[in-house]
C-alpha cells in the first residue's frame, strides 16, 4: 500500500535500522531528503563518509557517479540509490572510451590525469588522481613537477584551478549544464539589487561569473564562508538545493538564489530525480544497486584513495 508524509519518513527510518543502512545525501538534494539523511555534504565529505561507514548498506541520495564512488571504496557493501537514472551532464561529457582514445593519440605527452570526481568509474580507472571542487587546487599542487596534466572533465573548474595554481593544464571540454546557465549579466543585476550581499559561486561557473564573485568555493565551503562572514545576506550561485542547507544551518541570514538569464531556478534535473518515495522503495527492495566490474573498480580505487590520502 502506498505510504505518504510522516508515515513515509517513519518507514524510511525503520527500514534504515532494519537494513543497518546509512543515508548519505548531497547538498543539492530536495529538502525532505536532506532532513531524513544521516549526513548531508559535498562530494569530498560524502566520499570520506562512504569510506568510513560501518553500515552494511549505503543509500546514496545524489547522482550516479557519487553512488559509484561509494561502491568503489566499499566493494563488499551494498550501495543503492533512489533513481539509477540520476546522471550528470558533466560526467556524460567525458565517456571513458573517448578519454582512452585521447590518451592513446597523445601518448607522447605522458599525461598525469587529474579527474574531477564528477566522472564515471571507467574514467576514474584511467586517472592518476581524483579531485573535488573542495580540494582540486591542493590535488593539482601535488602533481609531480614537470608532468603534463590533463584535467577532466570540467573546463571551468580546470580553468579556475589553473588561475589559482599557475600550473598549465590541458582541459577536457566538458561543463555542467546548470552552472553555465549563470551569466555575467544576470549576476551583475543581482549585485546591483543586493549591493551588500557577497556573491558566492561554485567553480563550475564560467570565468565571467567567477570574476564577479566575492568567494568561489565548493558547496561545503559555502557553509563555513557564510557562517563566518559578517554580512547578513548572500547571493548563492549554484544549484538550488544548496539554499535549503544554508537556510537550515544558518537561520539568521538571508540566502538569495543566484539568477540565470531565464529565471532563478537552477535545479539540476538529475539531482531532483530522487524523491522520498523512491528513497523508501530502494531501502525496501535494496534496488537499484550499483554494480561495477571488479577490474574497473579496482583500478578506479587507486586514484580515489590517493585523493583521500592527499586531502587529509
Ligand atoms: P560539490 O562537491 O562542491 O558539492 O559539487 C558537486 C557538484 O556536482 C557540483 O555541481
Ligand atoms: Fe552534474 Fe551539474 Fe548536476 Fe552537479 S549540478 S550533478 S555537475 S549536472
Amino acid at each position: 500500500m502506498p505510504v505518504s508524509g510522516l508515515d513515509l519518513i517513519e518507514e524510511i527510518i525503520a527500514l534504515k535500522r532494519e537494513r543497518n543502512a546509512v543515508i548519505l545525501a548531497h547538498n543539492y538534494q530536495i529538502k525532505e531528503i536532506q532532513e531524513v539523511a544521516d549526513f548531508v555534504g559535498d562530494s569530498l565529505g560524502l566520499s570520506y563518509r562512504a569510506a568510513e561507514t560501518q553500515a552494511d548498506v549505503i543509500v546514496f541520495c545524489g547522482v550516479h557517479f557519487m553512488a559509484e564512488t561509494a561502491k568503489i571504496v566499499n566493494p563488499s557493501k551494498r550501495v543503492v540509490m533512489p533513481d539509477e537514472h540520476a546522471g550528470c551532464s558533466l560526467s556524460d561529457s567525458c565517456p571513458a572510451e573517448k578519454l582512452e582514445a585521447f590518451l592513446k593519440v597523445h601518448a607522447e605527452k605522458n599525461y598525469y590525469v587529474v579527474s574531477y570526481i564528477n566522472c564515471s568509474a571507467g574514467v576514474k580507472a584511467l586517472s592518476d588522481v581524483i579531485c573535488t571542487s573542495g580540494n582540486a587546487v591542493r590535488m593539482v599542487e601535488r602533481v609531480p613537477a614537470g608532468r603534463n596534466i590533463l584535467f577532466c572533465p570540467d573546463e571551468n573548474l580546470g580553468q579556475w584551478v589553473m588561475d589559482q595554481t599557475g600550473r598549465e593544464m590541458t582541459l577536457w571540454r566538458g561543463n555542467c549544464y546548470v552552472h553555465v546557465e549563470f551569466t555575467q549579466k544576470a549576476i551583475e543585476r543581482a549585485k546591483f539589487e543586493w549591493p551588500d550581499a557577497p556573491v558566492v559561486a561554485h567553480p563550475e561557473c564560467t570565468k565571467a561569473v567567477r570574476l564577479l564573485a566575492d568567494e568561489v568555493c565548493s558547496t561545503e565551503k559555502m557553509i563555513t564562508y557564510c557562517k563566518s562572514h559578517p554580512a547578513k545576506a548572500f547571493v548563492i550561485v549554484t544549484e538550488s538545493g544548496m539554499l535549503h542547507r544554508l537556510r537550515r544551518e544558518i537561520p539568521g541570514k538571508e540566502f538569495i538564489a543566484g539568477p540565470t538569464d531565464k529565471c532563478a531556478c537552477a535545479d539540476c534535473r538529475y539531482m531532483k530525480m530522487n524523491t522520498l518515495e523512491k528513497l523508501h522503495a530502494c531501502l525496501d527492495k535494496l534496488d537499484p544497486e550499483i554494480i561495477i566490474p571488479e577490474s574497473i573498480r579496482a583500478r578506479a580505487e587507486l586514484p580515489l584513495r590517493r585523493m583521500l590520502d592527499w586531502s587529509k
